[in-house]
């Protein structure tokens, strides 16, 4: 197992879309998912794609809520994240409305910004045993897996922002966020937010 050189955003590799994978059980394959889970944890990424670490191949590992009940409560319960590994990935959204959220991506480091996405899909691919996975996913499960696929299709999310004013880097967008929410808190008496800036 090794680390590998994450691409940033630039790269060709993220631009153009990944190849299917003939067989997901082959060593090969094998091999280039431990390395990414490797990669994923040491950057601690929630989820990566093959093409980020320059390998063009329909691949994506991600930590996802465990449990396959489209009710599940996802996203407030970071414990039950499991990691999954998806080989051929296909989403199809279940809903058309979409929802903003923050993302970051390994391939675009220190910035930030505003995403819509389906906010309920069902996705399915392979497992490294050849099995098939059909899941449904809402919210931030359901974020995540958009997003490590759309890098299968040469799209990274600042192409998906209609926001522009919502992009930026990670440590402003931080800052000036945490200024709105002192402001709108004033008087508060809660305030634990680190004030130490
Ligand atoms: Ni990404």
């Amino acid at each position: 197992m090794s680390i590998l050189k994450i691409a940033r955003m630039g790269h060709p590799v993220l631009g153009v879309p990944a190849e299917e994978v003939a067989d997901p059980t082959s060593r090969a394959v094998r091999a280039l998912i431990e390395d990414m889970i490797e990669t994923m944890i040491d950057a601690n990424g929630v989820g990566l794609s093959a093409p980020q670490v320059r390998v063009g191949q329909r691949v994506v590992v991600f930590h996802a809520p465990s449990g396959e009940d489209e009710n599940e409560d996802i996203g407030d319960d970071s414990a039950s994240a499991s990691l999954t590994v998806l080989i051929n990935p296909v989403i199809e959204p279940l809903t058309d409305e979409k929802a903003p959220g923050w993302e970051g991506c390994l391939s675009v480091p220190g910035m930030t910004g505003s995403v819509p996405r389906f906010t309920h899909i069902r996705y399915r691919g392979f497992n490294p045993a050849g099995q098939e996975i059909v899941r449904e996913a809402r919210d931030f499960h359901a974020r995540v897996v958009q997003h490590e696929c759309d890098h299968l299709d040469g799209i990274l999310y600042p192409h998906r922002i209609e926001d522009m004013s919502l992009f930026g880097f990670t440590e402003e967008i931080n800052r000036s966020f945490t200024m709105a929410e002192e402001a709108r808190e004033a008087g508060d008496e809660q305030e634990e937010d680190a004030a130490a800036e």
